[in-house]
């Protein structure tokens, strides 16, 4: 059977074996799938070691993704850009390959939900490892704008400078937010700590989403503060079931049907 994992510290809550056994159900595919604690101090190792016992393949999530992009051999050109890679591939020829499917995830379940992407003012929250990795997908959707706010003003102008081959992007302080935008997408760790960023009561435009990365039991700060404006509130759940079945895809070549594991995943929650 082939071996997958997800890779991270502390992993005992991930839901990705989870997914991947459904997943792997569904589409007929001889697999099996667990998660694995690597140590702080030596992800390549636990990389190797894996192989070494026949892994084909591994998610990575907290806190290994910048460590999973330096492992590589060779890297898609997304993976590339956001300087982090969650999938893990080894090729016939031993190789390591490494892409990252975050955005391609937030920009299926948008779509999903039904939130139209082209033409969009979009805001983005935060400026961290997490929204660089979804900053490429996002802007192939062809936005009218993206504004990347953060806490550290710098940040996100240094990060929107990274991306502005790639459309109409900027950066800077929660002060510099001008809306109304028809989506902001909360990427920062701050709902982790039940923060809320400072930000202007009138953000959204009319129809406007909100998307809160994050998911828990009960909506985020971020998305009850948003639903309050008349946003509409998406949490990151339906991200989390893309993303792994984009890994899914690249592994086995077989697309799954996401929206059982969807609604398992919910009905787990509540
Ligand atoms: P991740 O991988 O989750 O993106 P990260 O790279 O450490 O983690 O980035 C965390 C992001 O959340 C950053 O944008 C951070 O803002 P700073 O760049 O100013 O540090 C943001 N963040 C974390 N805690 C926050 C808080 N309490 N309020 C606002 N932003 C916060």
């Amino acid at each position: 059977t082939d071996r997958y994992c997800v890779f991270g510290n502390p992993i005992s809550h991930s839901k990705s074996p989870l997914i991947h056994t459904a997943f792997a159900a569904q589409t007929g595919e001889a697999l099996e799938y667990t998660a694995i604690e690597a140590p702080l101090e030596d992800f390549a190792g636990a990389w190797q070691r894996f192989v070494a016992q026949g892994g084909c393949g591994a998610n990575v999530t907290v806190p290994f993704k910048e460590e999973a992009f330096r492992l590589c051999d060779t890297l898609s050109q997304r993976a590339r850009r956001a300087g982090a890679v969650n999938t893990l591939l080894l090729g016939k020829n031993g190789l390591t390959y490494g892409d990252t499917t975050d955005g391609v995830g937030l920009v299926r379940d948008l779509k999903h939900h039904g939130v139209v992407l082209e033409g969009a003012r979009i805001l983005v929250l935060g400026a961290g490892g997490a929204v660089r990795g979804v900053l490429e997908p996002l802007l192939a959707t062809r936005p009218k704008s993206v504004f990347i706010a953060n806490r550290t003003a710098a940040k996100a102008a240094a990060l929107a400078a990274d991306f502005a081959d790639l459309g109409v992007i900027q950066g800077g302080g929660f002060d510099a937010v001008v809306g109304p935008f028809d989506l902001v997408v909360n990427g920062t760790s701050a709902s982790l700590s039940g923060e809320l960023p400072p930000l202007p009561d009138a953000l959204f435009a009319p129809g406007a989403s909100a998307y809160d990365m994050m998911y828990g039991a009960e909506p985020t700060v971020f998305l009850r503060w948003a639903e309050a404006r008349g946003a509409r509130v998406i949490d990151g759940l339906g991200m989390l079931v893309e993303q792994a079945a984009e890994s899914f895809f690249l592994w086995r070549n077989k697309r799954p049907e996401t929206g059982q594991v969807r609604a398992a995943l919910r009905r787990e929650l509540e």
